[in-house]
C-alpha cells in the first residue's frame, strides 16, 4: 500500500502504526521503516522485516522537543544541540528511561533519539501518539532507501505500507554524536557536519571506524559501526584519486567479465565501459549525498560482477559521502 500526504492518508497510517504495524515513513534523510516504539511485539517486527542483528538498537523518532526528557536523561550539551539542530538530520545518544523497551536499545543502557524536520514524519509521529523507532528502510546491509519505491522494492510484503513523501532531501542517514560521557563523540557522520557539530561540542571527537576499518576486537563504540553496510550484491571497490588515474587502474586489471563504474558528472568519457553513473560532481559532496544509494541501487539490478566507484575524500558533507562509500565497498579503497 502507498499512502500519499493528504489528511486521510497520514490519520490511516498513523493508525496502523498505533496498531503495532510497520509503515515506511519519509524522513528528510532516508525512509524509515517505522513502528510504535513503546510495542515491543512492533520492534520485534522491524528486525525480523530488515533482518537485522539483534545487538543493533534503533533510532526514536519524536516530534516535541520536551519529549527528549520523556524518554532519556539529558544533559546541557543535549539542549544546546537540540536549540541548534532539531528538528533536523541529528541523532542523540542519551542515558535511557525505563520506558523504552530494551529491544529498542538492543540491551544498551542509552537511546537514540532524532526530531525529524520533514513534516510528514512528524505529523506521523504526532497523529499515531507515540515515539517511532525506525531504522533505514533498506534489507540489512543494503543501500538505504531514499524513495517509496525503494522501500516496496525491499519490503512490499512485509508492511502495512509506505507513506510517499518523494525522494529524501539529504539521501544520507542522520548525523549521530555519543553524549554518554564527558567526550562527545561523532558515532557516524552526515548532513550536519562536525565543524558545524564543534560550534557547540568544541571538544567533539571522531569514533574509530568512521573514516577507516575497525582492527579486529577493537573496542566499538556504536554497534553500527562494526556491521556491513550500504554492500551491493557484485563486488564493489573504492577508487580514491582523479578519473584518469582511476580509469588507468581499471585499465590495468584486464577484466574480461561486464563491470560497472561509478563516476562523478561529466568525468563519464574517462572509461571504457558501458555500464555506467554518476553521482554528482566532483566536489559538489550535497548532490552526491543525494544520488549515492540510488545509484548504488540501480547498478546492483544491472546484474554485474563487480562495481567500481570513483571517489574522493572531503570535509564537511563529504565525510559523510565518504564514510557511506567506505563501507559499500567493505573497506576496499584503492588509492590510485
Ligand atoms: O537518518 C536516520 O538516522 C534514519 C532515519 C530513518 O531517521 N535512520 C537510520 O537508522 O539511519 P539506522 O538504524 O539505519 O541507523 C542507526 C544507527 C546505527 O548505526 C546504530 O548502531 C546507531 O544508530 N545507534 C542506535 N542506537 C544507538 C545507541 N544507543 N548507542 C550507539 N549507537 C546507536
Ligand atoms: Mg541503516
Amino acid at each position: 500500500m502507498i499512502w500519499n500526504d493528504s489528511e486521510q492518508d497520514l490519520r490511516t497510517a498513523a493508525e496502523q502504526l498505533r496498531q503495532g504495524n510497520l509503515v515506511a515513513i519519509p524522513t528528510e534523510t532516508v525512509y524509515g521503516l517505522g513502528a510504535n516504539a513503546l510495542d515491543e511485539a512492533a520492534v520485534a517486527s522491524i528486525f525480523r522485516a530488515k533482518g537485522r542483528p539483534a545487538d543493533n538498537p534503533l533510532i526514536v523518532h519524536i516530534a516535541d522537543l520536551k519529549d527528549i526528557e520523556t524518554y532519556a536523561y539529558p544533559n546541557q550539551w543535549a539542549y544546546r544541540l537540540a536549540e541548534r539542530f532539531w528538528p533536523g538530520p541529528l541523532t542523540m545518544i542519551l542515558p535511557k528511561k525505563k520506558m523504552i523497551p530494551s529491544i529498542v536499545s538492543a540491551g544498551l543502557e542509552s537511546v537514540a533519539l532524532r526530531f525529524p524536520a520533514h513534516p510528514i514524519a512528524q505529523k506521523l509521529i504526532r497523529y499515531a501518539n507515540c515515539p517511532i523507532a525506525a531504522p533505514s528502510a533498506n534489507v540489512s546491509g543494503k543501500p538505504s532507501g531514499t524513495t517509496a519505491q525503494h522501500v516496496l522494492h525491499d519490503f512490499e510484503d512485509r508492511i502495512s505500507g509506505v507513506v510517499d513523501g518523494g525522494p529524501c532531501a539529504c539521501g544520507l542517514e542522520s548525523t549521530v554524536v555519543s553524549l554518554l560521557d564527558d567526550n562527545p563523540v561523532l558515532l557516524r557522520p552526515g548532513f550536519i557536519t562536525p565543524q558545524q557539530l564543534r560550534e557547540v561540542l568544541p571538544s567533539l571527537l571522531i569514533a574509530r571506524g568512521v573514516e577507516e576499518e575497525l582492527q579486529k576486537n577493537e573496542v566499538v563504540l556504536s554497534p553500527g559501526l562494526a556491521h556491513k553496510h550500504y554492500a551491493p550484491n557484485a563486488e564493489t571497490i573504492g577508487l580514491l584519486g582523479d578519473a584518469e588515474s582511476a580509469a588507468r587502474y581499471i585499465k590495468s586489471q584486464c577484466i574480461t567479465e561486464p563491470y560497472a563504474v561509478m563516476c562523478f558528472d561529466g568525468e563519464e568519457h574517462f572509461y571504457d565501459t558501458s555500464v555506467i553513473l554518476s553521482y554528482g560532481r566532483r566536489g559538489d559532496a550535497r548532490a552526491q549525498g543525494e544520488k549515492l544509494f540510488e545509484t548504488l541501487r540501480v547498478l546492483d539490478d544491472k546484474q554485474v560482477k563487480r562495481i567500481y566507484i570513483n571517489a574522493e575524500k572531503c570535509d564537511g558533507i563529504g565525510l559523510a559521502v565518504y564514510n557511506r562509500l567506505l563501507r559499500s565497498c567493505g573497506f576496499q579503497m584503492i588509492r590510485v
